[in-house]
């Protein structure tokens, strides 16, 4: 069983970082920095001040990829920097620091240089951490055009209070970039709905072992499970994935992700992470069974045996439901070949589930391998709600909503 990644709380988090001419630029390298460090992908977008006091090049150093400070890259060729682009990539702009200049330019609507027009055409969320001495802080222009971007909703990471590099003491500091960096954490755990949330999904098919090379297995693809992970975490879960031999790579922003192979290590990762969960999706493809015996070496033709004996596998789902608190809830999924909805009602009671979400291979389009699915799903309350054939990745973010304000208290 291989357990991965550390928390990256930002993970896949797409921020632009715009740096304009204030002495605190020194201070956004370690900015960008803690940015990457907890898993964000950094885009800078630098001043022309702002190249005064910090190069571009320990920037581009820093972040792994060219800055943008200039609407034309090469003026000759006509290579030019699409601002509208970078205003629409990222998740969020934080202006750490932000000139007195910048932040009236903002009040302005000024489009001089491309940090400006990335923010006239940003449609994310701005931040601004300003950065001045104290007497163009408390200057009533500086003030009004803060509260004028508050009322606007650009969230102001006020600068704290000490020594300015002017000599004079008082407030105007930029805040510290570990400071700026909690914001932004804060920033996507309140703005979305799952925000807070944990959640245990597994996904694709397990391997029962028969001998060195074969198993038992089932066409199980895991992308229903992984377009489910992906949709949780875009909503702020802090999503753990539990997954048998698939091969797709593990979606952005997905918390941790523990790779197994047969049930019994399925069941040993969910068992040691259920409990501090709010949320379960069981998604995966558990085979009920596994051979009885199996081999460290390869079968041969001579030696292949007549019968192969069956064990039961532990029932993980079940397991889940028994153990599952007040505060917890549970959905299952369940694929049935025939019409499968009586047999849906009795699974959800049996397992103790909050929801099941059926899908049967009688629908062309559905069940394993495919990218798109078509489900009903069924809740504890009686509640039926029926999807029409959808691309898996759509059905997810329809599922992670419908359960946000169905089984979310
Ligand atoms: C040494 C030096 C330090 C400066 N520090 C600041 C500062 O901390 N905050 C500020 O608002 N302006 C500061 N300025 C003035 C800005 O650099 C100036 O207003 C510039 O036009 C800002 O342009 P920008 O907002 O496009 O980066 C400083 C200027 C110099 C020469």
């Amino acid at each position: 069983m291989e357990l991965a990644s550390p928390s990256f709380p930002l993970s896949g988090r797409r921020i632009v970082l715009g740096i304009t001419g204030s002495i605190a630029a020194y201070k956004s390298a370690t900015l960008a920095r803690e940015l990457k460090r907890r898993g964000a992908q950094v885009r800078v977008v630098m001043t022309a001040g702002a190249t005064e006091f910090i190069t571009p090049l320990t920037m581009a150093t820093l972040i792994d990829r060219p800055v943008h400070s200039d609407f034309t890259e090469d003026e000759h060729a006509g290579v030019w920097t699409n601002h509208v682009e970078l205003g629409i990539w990222g998740d969020l702009i934080v202006v750490a620091p932000a000139t007195a200049n910048t932040l009236a330019a903002m009040v302005h609507g000024q489009c001089e240089n491309l940090l400006q027009a990335v923010l006239l055409s940003a449609r994310c969320p701005v931040a601004v951490a300003p950065a001045m001495d104290l007497d163009m802080f408390t200057h009533a222009s500086t003030q009004d055009n803060l509260r004028v971007l508050e009322e606007r909703g650009v969230d102001i990471v006020d600068p704290g209070t000490g020594p300015l590099a002017s000599g004079l003491v008082g407030k105007g500091r930029m805040a510290e970039p570990e400071d700026i960096a909690d914001r932004v954490e804060a920033h996507f755990q309140k703005t979305l709905p799952w925000s807070g949330k944990q959640v245990l999904i597994t996904a694709g098919p397990t391997h029962e072992p028969l001998d060195a090379v074969r198993f038992l297995g089932n066409r199980s693809s895991g992308k229903m499970g992984f377009a489910l992970a992906s949709a949780f975490a875009d909503q702020g879960a802090l999503v753990t994935l539990v997954v048998g031999p698939v091969n797709l790579p593990t979606p952005e922003r997905v918390h941790r992700r523990i790779d197994i192979s047969t049930a019994v290590d399925m069941n040993e990762a969910v068992q040691s992470c259920w409990a501090s969960m709010d949320f379960g999706v069981a998604c995966a493809a558990v085979s009920d069974f596994r051979p009885a015996q199996t081999s460290d070496i390869k079968w041969h033709r001579a030696d292949m045996p007549e019968t192969i004996a069956l064990k039961e596998n532990p029932d993980i789902l079940r397991g889940m439901g028994q153990s599952k608190t007040d505060a917890q809830r549970l959905v299952g999924f369940a694929l049935e070949t025939d019409e499968g909805l009586d047999s849906a009602k009795a699974k959800l009671a049996r397992k103790n589930l909050d929801a099941i979400v059926l899908n049967t291979l009688q629908d062309d389009g559905a069940g394993f391998a495919v990218d798109t699915n078509k489900v009903t799903v069924l809740d504890a309350s009686g509640r039926t709600v029926e999807f029409d054939l959808q691309a898996k990745d759509e059905l997810a973010q329809k599922l992670v909503d419908l359960w946000r304000t169905t089984l979310i208290p």
